[in-house]
């Protein structure tokens, strides 16, 4: 996948489900097609099917249970995802931290069907771990920044760098992202200054009054 890349991770707010889920994933290919930057989408697993059929972008799952087919109520299974288009994962966000070991079989399910996979990771030392696994991205969100408005790639430079730095000694094939309080075409600047390949944000894109006109300013400064 090519990066810059901007992710944008529908979470569970209203204005980014269901219909709205739609309309903002349209926004992101709009956006994608004017910048030229990649933009893909995480939205609900509800909404996927919907969102592959009447748009391009690629589309991330929030969240994959470490399960095969078979007896696992409320669980989201990989294949299922697969088959409603999804082309990466998102895996151990903070919101819904995993175990190492259940990261690593993910990870391992999601390359053997050809779909990325982005580790969230809260500091430098969790990054390191996540590195070893082996994804193609580690996201490096400070858990107490994420929908502060206070953006990670400004308050805190040195947990990319240092994510960065350290995640490229173990496996330079893993890029790094951050992500936690990123809205502006100067945060996302600087993180991609400090060596990140692309941000991962919600908030601020998700509650702006008009979506796609805050993603062409995220990505105004590249
Ligand atoms: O997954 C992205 C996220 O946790 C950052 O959230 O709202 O600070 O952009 P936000």
């Amino acid at each position: 996948i090519k990066t810059p890349i901007v992710i944008l991770n529908f979470k569970t707010y209203l204005e980014s489900s269901g219909e709205n889920a739609l309309n903002l994933a349209k926004d992101l290919e709009s956006a994608a097609i004017e910048s030229g930057i990649t933009m893909a989408a995480a939205p609900q697993a509800t909404d996927i099917f919907r969102i592959t059929q009447e748009t391009d972008i690629p589309i991330l799952a929030q969240h994959i249970d470490p399960i095969n087919p078979g007896g696992h109520t409320g669980s989201n299974l990989i294949d299922c995802m697969i088959e409603s288009g999804i082309k990466g994962t998102l895996l151990n966000h903070s919101e819904k931290r995993m175990k190492l070991s259940d990261i690593d079989e993910v990870i391992k399910s999601s390359k053997e069907r050809d779909v990325f996979s982005v580790v969230c990771t809260n500091n430098i030392e969790t990054s390191v771990a996540a590195a070893t696994l082996n994804p193609e991205f580690v996201a490096v969100e400070p858990p107490e920044l994420i929908g502060s408005g206070i953006p990670v790639s400004q308050a805190e430079p040195e947990i990319v760098e240092g994510t960065v730095a350290k995640v490229k000694k173990i496996n330079k094939k893993t890029e790094v992202l951050c992500g936690a309080g990123i809205s502006t075409g100067d945060d996302m600047h600087a993180a991609l200054d400090l060596g990140a390949s692309g941000v991962l944000l919600a908030s601020g894109i998700i509650l702006a009054d008009n979506p796609k006109e805050a993603l062409i300013n995220l990505v105004s400064k590249i």
